[in-house]
């Protein structure tokens, strides 16, 4: 029997493997072992709580206004003495947190093969976003197995010389967790007290953007929606007290914004599917709104979700005041410019991940993702 170690910390990472987590369950061929590092806590412990996942470990590194420093170091301690203890045949780690890179590399120290699972996003900058650029750069050298979400993916994995037979096209695993989330019927007070308005929905919280950068975006929202009484925001914040504080500042006291607590994933997908437009920084929600169709304005300098980009329903604005104001009114009062950007597709999976993920690890092959 295979011994799978998941290695997790933080919401976005907790959404995406947890259904994997309950997927590899199922398998007989396979033990599986979750260790959580608590990079975040309340926002994890949320999601694990939603997908029923229990740890068998959890390294509980969380402490406010953490550095890099702070979480490379405890995670690095930490974990050597579950690595060495439960000697997995395979860890996984997803994505791009420091986390995921910090986790793969004391497994590299003890030489325990690598899965990575969402393998081969690149913006080809390691600044941007930062660190997380160069967290699944470093990760890819590392990994044994790469699980890359769509062919783009693969093939600039293929162009950094991996070994394309450990490179495998699964689909994101977010579109598996997708798949029970959305309901018609779906109520919640925020949206009643949008009520007929058109809904913006909000989220911010890159470390590049920290400090002035997010001042810009959020005095941009607030110009914007200043000149729009039919419009109303919804923005789950952060728990990130620098978010917190910036977010205060620059659109505290506005009354067509209401900045709430984050949101479980259910109401997430949820509000995402009802909304008209999201303006975000977030990785994850790149990949949601082109499911339903929705625009998505893009508050970064680069992106590594060049699919959504192609498919026309995301926009890379940057930081710049008057380009996210420019590009947000647009999007308001011109309904072509809108619904140039307003359709549904989905480059970033069918669904079926996770299975595909357990097939190569269970059996060694499985069929391959053919969209993206
Ligand atoms: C981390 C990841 C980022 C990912 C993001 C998802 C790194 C370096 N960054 O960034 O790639 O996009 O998660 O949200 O790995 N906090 C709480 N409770 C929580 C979570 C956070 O209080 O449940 C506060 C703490 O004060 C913490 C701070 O937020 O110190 C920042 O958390 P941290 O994980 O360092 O950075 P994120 O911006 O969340
Ligand atoms: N999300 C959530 N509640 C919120 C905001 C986001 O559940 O209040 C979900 C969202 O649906 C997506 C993921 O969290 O699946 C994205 O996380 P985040 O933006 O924190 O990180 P990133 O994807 O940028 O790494």
């Amino acid at each position: 029997m295979k011994k799978v170690m998941l290695v997790f910390g933080t919401r976005p990472e907790a959404i995406k493997i947890c259904p994997l987590v309950n997927e590899l369950k199922t398998r007989k061929g396979i033990r599986t072992v979750v260790c959580v590092t608590g990079q975040h806590r309340q926002m994890l412990d949320r999601v694990l709580e939603i997908f029923g996942v229990k740890p068998d470990y959890d390294l509980s590194i969380m402490k406010e206004g953490q550095t890099l420093f702070d979480i490379t170091a405890a995670i690095l301690e930490k974990i050597k003495s579950v690595l060495e203890r439960e000697r997995p045949d395979v860890v996984l780690v997803h994505g791009d947190t420091s986390t995921a890179f910090v986790s793969a590399l004391a497994c590299f120290y003890l030489r325990i093969p690598v899965g990575h699972v969402e393998a081969g996003l690149r913006t080809h900058n390691i600044y941007s976003p930062y660190p997380e650029e160069f967290n699944r750069q470093a990760i890819s050298i590392i990994s044994r197995y790469n699980f890359a979400p769509t062919s783009l993916a693969a093939d600039n994995l293929i162009k950094e010389g991996r070994d394309p037979s450990g490179v495998y096209v699964t689909g994101n695993t977010v579109i598996d967790a997708m798949q029970h989330t959305v309901r018609e019927d779906y109520r919640h007070p925020e949206l009643d007290w949008v009520g007929d308005a058109r809904l913006i929905f909000i989220t911010a919280h890159r470390r590049e953007n920290l400090g002035e950068p997010m001042h810009r975006m959020f005095r941009a929202i607030r110009r914007v929606l200043g000149e729009h009484p039919d419009c109303r925001a919804v923005y789950p914040i952060h728990m990130n007290p620098a978010v917190r504080r910036a977010a205060d500042e620059e659109l505290g006291g506005c009354d067509r914004i209401h900045i709430i607590e984050p949101i479980d994933v259910f109401d997430c997908h949820n509000f995402e599917a009802r909304c008209y437009l999201c303006l975000t920084d977030s990785g994850g929600i790149q990949e949601e709104c082109p499911s339903y169709g929705k625009p998505v304005l893009v508050m970064r300098d680069t992106t590594e979700r060049p699919e959504g980009l192609k498919a026309g329903t995301l926009r890379l604005v940057g930081t710049d005041e008057d380009v996210i104001y420019s590009n947000f009114t647009e999007l308001l009062e011109n309904k072509a410019a809108y619904d140039a950007m307003a359709h549904a597709c989905n480059p970033y999976g069918d669904g079926h991940a996770c299975r595909r993920i357990a097939d190569i690890l269970e059996l060694g092959t499985c069929d391959p993702w053919t969209g993206g």
